[in-house]
């Protein structure tokens, strides 16, 4: 069995957790390799309707080990909230592993991003104030705690000592706010450590095993392709990558051992925080889609901006990861629609472009081109089939197939698991 990465086609919030909870009941090793709790996966299958920030997906299959990869800043106070949530549900946990090498999210980190996001004004990126940016930045800049700090509270007291004089001068003297206490942050991580400790620990031998003996691993992304430091809308992006390539740096998999890549698409585009959306529709349009969708952030509760699906970014997506497969999620919140429009170029500075382009004041300016088609008008959530589906929606999802050059392999049409229609084997 392969290794598969499961990646974010748009802005996030694709329904990746959905997939992965599906594709999991197959899987020995599910890893999550970015991003922090600023992601959130909501996941409805026969235990409930959970709502994951780190822990992978996967943790309701019961004979899967769950990684935390090395690639995310874990906030060990709001894995700690989660791990209580789901054994409170009868999840097991047991089966978690954190890398030993995956950075901490710290109290400062948290501050500092409101505080940077206030200092910003007008130009705010609209982040989730999870501290995930500072974390990363502190990852580059040599300064960040790993979660195998923890283990060792002589090695935690040190390398708390150093950086927390660095960070409070930071917060005192550029942003006049009050020093952090160093006893207080040890004393509290400290416990965070004795708690976390069993799960800490090395996952590459956990990997390899899986694959030496042929069982299946995924690779769980969070964000999405358009979020990507570096291929997304810079600045308006997250820190960590997004994209196929970086799923196999933040788990610790080589890219040689990588056989697939499934890229989650909405049948429509969303997306939430700041930054340019060309095909977003601010009109009645886009609050159908919001209100069909129930489309409001899971980590933070604001409302996503929406739009009709974006076949010029999809396209860039499509490059960027070399999808293998496609899921196409959220089907059924097209079925009010008398007629479905796909952004298929931008016009820009009286120019016709098909391409995404990469300077992000460019992209503001861009004015979507659409093309249209017809809808279905008829409720789609009980069909199973691909064969059942009105023809109107078999069309339209060809037509996206023709965007982004890969099969769609799999069709969600409500939230629960078995509301999926799958068209053949991505693995
Ligand atoms: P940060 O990741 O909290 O620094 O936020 C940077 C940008 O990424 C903001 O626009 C957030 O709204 C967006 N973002 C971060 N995580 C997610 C996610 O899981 N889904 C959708 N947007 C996200």
């Amino acid at each position: 069995m392969p290794a598969i990465a499961i990646i974010g086609a748009q802005w996030g919030d694709e329904g990746k957790g959905k997939i992965v909870d599906l594709l999991a009941q197959q899987a020995r090793v599910i890893v999550r390799f970015g991003g922090g709790d600023n992601a959130g996966h909501t996941v409805v299958n026969p235990r409930g309707q959970f709502k994951l920030h780190l822990i992978p997906s996967g943790i309701f299959s019961p004979s899967a080990i769950c990684v935390i990869g090395n690639g995310v800043v874990v906030n060990p106070a709001m894995l700690i909230g989660e791990m209580d949530g789901l054994s409170q549900h009868g999840v097991d946990i047991s089966r978690l592993l954190i890398s030993d090498r995956a950075h901490l999210v710290m109290p400062y980190h948290i501050l500092l991003d409101g505080l940077e996001e206030e200092a910003r004004g007008a130009k705010a990126l609209g982040t989730t104030r999870k501290g995930i940016g500072p974390a990363f930045a502190d990852k580059a800049a040599r300064l960040g705690i790993r979660a195998g700090d923890l283990l060792d509270q002589g090695v935690l007291l040190e390398r708390l000592r150093h950086v927390l004089d660095h960070k409070n001068m930071l917060l005192t003297r550029v942003y006049g706010a009050s020093p952090l206490s160093l006893d207080e942050i040890y004393a509290q991580y400290c416990r965070y450590g004795e708690r976390l400790a069993p799960y800490i620990g090395e996952p590459l031998p956990v990997l390899e095993q899986a694959l030496a003996k042929g069982e299946l691993v995924l690779l769980e992304g969070a964000q999405g392709t358009l979020l990507d430091p570096d291929f997304g809308t810079y600045p308006y992006t997250t820190s960590s990558s997004s994209v196929a390539g970086g799923s196999c740096l933040g788990a610790g998999l080589s890219p040689t051992r990588l056989s697939g890549v499934l890229g989650v698409f909405k049948a429509y585009c969303t997306r939430v925080g700041g930054g340019p959306m060309p095909a977003e529709a601010k009109d009645e349009t886009g609050e159908l889609l919001r209100e069909r969708g129930s489309e409001f952030g899971t980590t933070t509760g604001r409302p996503r901006r929406c739009g009709w699906f974006d076949a010029v970014a999809s396209r860039l997506s499509t490059l960027v990861n070399g999808f293998t497969a496609a899921a196409i999620t959220r089907l059924d919140v097209l079925d009010a629609f008398a007629s479905l429009k796909i952004c298929v170029g931008y016009r820009l500075n009286g120019k016709e472009i098909d391409s995404f382009p990469s300077n992000t004041f460019a992209l503001e300016r861009c004015q979507p081109i659409y093309e249209e088609m017809t809808g279905w008008q008829t409720p789609i959530s009980h069909i199973r089939q691909y064969q059942q589906l009105p023809a109107e929606a078999r069309r339209y999802i060809s037509r996206l197939e023709e965007f982004i050059s890969c099969p769609v392999k799999l069709i969600s049409v409500g939230p629960a698991r078995e509301q999926t229609i799958t068209t053949g084997s991505i693995f």
